[in-house]
């Protein structure tokens, strides 16, 4: 019995003696957790804040989508491009589109697929002269303006312009409406 005794106050000892890497080990997890902590806000907020001083320039840049020969005068057809700021895991989602309408000799319009209440793409249905959007039936007509339904606004369009005989549209991460 008095065996059993000193061996729990052995065991007790045992438990209760403090490990000298334990300290260490804390100290360092605490300084992992620490950075970490620093590496993920810096991931946040400096982005944000080039954004917000301008250091970082929204990518554009002016693409071919083709000889103006290719285009009818009244047509309106889609055209494919890459989008501007395409992350490298992209792939092919890295292309996006526009309608492009041909207004007369020397004029063109390029509108974004992208309808202007929730962003569902539109569609061009070329007997009826308007775009329909299949999500909660947003029309516009030929010229972009806003026909019917809960679009608040003309859809957005890219600038466009001829050089050297091919149709050039200048691409951003988000349409700039030209007019
Ligand atoms: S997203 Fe086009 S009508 Fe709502």
């Amino acid at each position: 019995m008095a065996n059993d005794i000193s061996d729990n106050r052995f065991d007790d000892a045992l438990i209760q003696a403090p490990d000298p890497h334990d300290k260490q080990r804390r100290a360092f997890l605490t300084k992992v957790g620490v950075a970490a902590a620093g590496v993920a806000a810096a991931f946040v907020t400096v982005p944000a804040i080039a954004f917000l001083l301008g250091l970082r320039k929204s990518p554009s840049s002016w693409r071919s989508l083709g000889h103006m020969d290719d285009f009818k005068i009244g047509e309106t057809v889609e055209v494919t491009f890459t989008d501007p700021s395409p992350l490298p895991w992209s792939g092919v989602t890295a292309k996006t589109a526009a309608w492009l309408r041909r207004k007369n000799e020397n004029e063109f319009v390029a509108f974004a697929i992208y309808c202007t209440h929730l962003g569902c793409p539109v569609r061009w249905i070329p007997t009826a002269n308007l775009f329909m959007c299949p999500c909660h039936g947003g029309v516009f007509y030929g010229d972009g303006t806003v026909a019917s339904g809960p679009p608040p606004q003309p859809l957005s369009t890219y600038p466009v312009r001829i050089n050297q005989g091919l149709v050039e549209i200048q691409t951003s991460p988000v349409p700039i409406t030209t007019g």
